[in-house]
């Protein structure tokens, strides 16, 4: 199959593209799109078969189920037969954005939507891009993140190609995602509230209308056969091929001994990395060992799945990779952190 990809920008959408990826989407295939998050690979979520499909070339557990896309808030009423109060207010302050609302599905919703689950997830996205695809297409959109299942979510079209070039026939270009980790989910159906994963919105903001949402922290260890909140938590993600470090109990008086460990360890110096999330830090190893992955959380954030997915393109065999304060963007950041590293340093 030849996938084509069309580029473009939120400001200067290409509608023949949008056109083209929404018939693709009325016909049952599997698009590429992007959202303010990391890209999706979107399928008509009321087919079933089309759904099916996004399994398979993502390579997904069939009881991970799919989060599903709307540029319209009526559009609920297709996909869920109580909308609660609270939902429609954190929709509100929240949508379009990165924010996932567990629901109750409608009985017409297929189960490999929901991995067999009585709840549907379902966010409006605020890329324009992938708000006109879903116009144009005329149905929701289920889409899970566009990357091969257990690799980093992507956060260029690049990253979508070199997963599926030649698996899906189109990919829509809009650039680098300005978020760059996944939308928050939250379970709005128990009381109290809980955030499954922690995403683009931060739980101090969930907390301004959610004052009483607790976080769930999975265990890092879990074993496939037990019963989980959200399915997708059980597997491992976003891991490199080579060992990854998570360096804790970070202080102004002990990060330097990350330096030590790093020039002791006998690999090649093109074989190791420090990924930097502290540039206050002066470290003591030749220059090319240090990626520093942004200045601020929020660029942290934004740059952390590319960082991540360019360890395995330039071969590293060892990478310590500091940590942050589970504070804001920081509890989205360690997360992702904590289920990409091999192994957790006391330092
Ligand atoms: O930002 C995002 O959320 C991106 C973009 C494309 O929108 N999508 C995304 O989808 O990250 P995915 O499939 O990679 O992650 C969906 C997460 C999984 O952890 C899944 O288990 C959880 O949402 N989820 C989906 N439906 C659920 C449900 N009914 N109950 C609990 N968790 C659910
Ligand atoms: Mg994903």
């Amino acid at each position: 199959m030849k996938t084509i990809v069309y580029h473009m920008t939120e400001d200067k959408i290409d509608l023949t593209a949008i056109k083209h990826a929404a018939d693709l989407i009325k016909k049952g295939e599997v698009v590429a799109f992007p959202t303010e998050t990391v890209y999706g690979l979107g399928a008509d979520a009321l087919n079933p078969q089309a759904v099916k499909k996004i399994f398979e070339v993502k390579g997904r557990p069939a009881d991970n189920p799919i989060i599903v896309h709307i540029s319209d808030i009526e559009q609920l009423h297709e996909l869920t037969a109580e909308i609660p109060p609270i939902a429609r207010k954190l929709a509100e302050k929240f949508w379009p954005g990165p924010l996932t609302l567990l629901f109750k599905k409608k009985t017409n919703i297929s189960p490999i939507v929901t991995g067999g689950l009585e709840t549907i997830a379902i966010r409006m996205p605020r890329n324009k891009i992938a708000l006109s695809l879903i116009d144009y297409s005329g149905t929701p959109i289920a889409a899970p993140s566009a990357n091969l299942s257990g690799r980093p979510s992507p956060t260029t079209a690049h990253h979508v190609i070199s997963d599926f070039n030649g698996k899906i026939p189109l990919i829509l270009d809009g650039g680098p995602t300005p978020i760059g980790v996944e939308s928050t989910v939250v379970n709005i159906l128990t009381e109290p509230p809980i955030i499954l994963r922690p995403g683009g919105v931060t739980a101090e903001q969930l907390r301004t209308i959610l004052p009483t949402v607790t976080i769930y922290h999975p265990p890092k260890k879990m074993s496939r056969d037990e019963p989980v909140l959200s399915p997708g938590m059980k597997y491992r993600h976003y891991a490199p091929k080579g060992r990854l470090i998570l360096v804790t109990n970070l202080n102004e008086n002990n990060y330097r001994k990350i330096d030590r460990l790093l020039t002791s360890n006998p690999l090649d110096d093109s074989k190791k990395r420090l990924l930097c999330l502290h540039p206050e830090h002066v470290h003591d190893v030749p220059a090319q060992l240090i990626k520093i992955v942004g200045k601020t959380l929020a660029e942290i954030q934004k740059n952390l799945f590319k960082e991540l997915r360019q360890l395995d393109e330039d071969h590293i065999e060892l990478c310590f990779v500091e940590e942050v304060v589970e504070e804001q963007e920081g509890l989205a950041i360690m997360n992702r952190l904590k289920k990409a590293s091999s192994e957790t340093l006391f330092l």
